[in-house]
């Protein structure tokens, strides 16, 4: 069945079950390999994309129930000058890098609804997304530091998401 998508601000439609997962048609239709597979079960925060304004897990989200616009980690930035990628490259942050591309979804979506979140705040919001590398306390410095670039960066806005919508 035919859906329109739009996905970083351009309309495609797909061809595919009305019961795929949105994950599946981001990876494998539309070739976005940014969002990544980790659990399949929304356990783990890996396929974390934003759908309508809200952080969601894409392995659990139906694509005939993604309606509205759906930024991927693709979509936040092409050059890496969002405030939470310039963060996450200033602190580091990654190691194997696979969790990466969700957890700074959800520290989006956390950094729009609060924008100088607390430790609590920051551990609270990414409680859902796993890192197997431990990652976590710099993720929460990146977060600290996202949130300070974001309060003085006039040319990068972020993605306007709203709360964490999870399935
Ligand atoms: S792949 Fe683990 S929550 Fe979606
Ligand atoms: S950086 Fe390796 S799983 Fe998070």
């Amino acid at each position: 069945m035919p859906y329109t998508l739009n996905v970083n601000g351009k309309s495609t439609t797909v061809d595919v079950a009305a019961d795929m997962p949105l994950l599946w048609v981001l990876r494998d239709v539309l070739n976005l390999k940014g969002t990544k597979y980790g659990c399949g079960i929304g356990a783990c925060g890996a396929c974390t994309v934003h759908v309508n304004g809200r952080a969601v897990r894409a392995c659990q989200t139906r694509v005939s129930a993604a309606s509205g616009p759906i930024v991927t980690i693709e979509g936040l930035s092409a050059e890496g000058t969002h405030p939470v990628q310039q963060a996450w490259q200033e602190i580091d942050v990654a190691q194997c890098g696979y969790c990466q591309a969700g957890q700074i979804m959800s520290a989006v979506a956390l950094l729009q609804r609060t924008a100088k979140p607390t430790d609590a705040d920051i551990d609270q919001a990414m409680n859902g997304n796993i890192c197997r590398c431990g990652t976590y306390l710099r993720i929460r410095q990146a977060v600290h530091r996202a949130a300070s670039i974001g309060a003085t960066n006039t040319t990068s806005q972020p993605a306007p998401v709203g709360p964490r919508g999870e399935e």
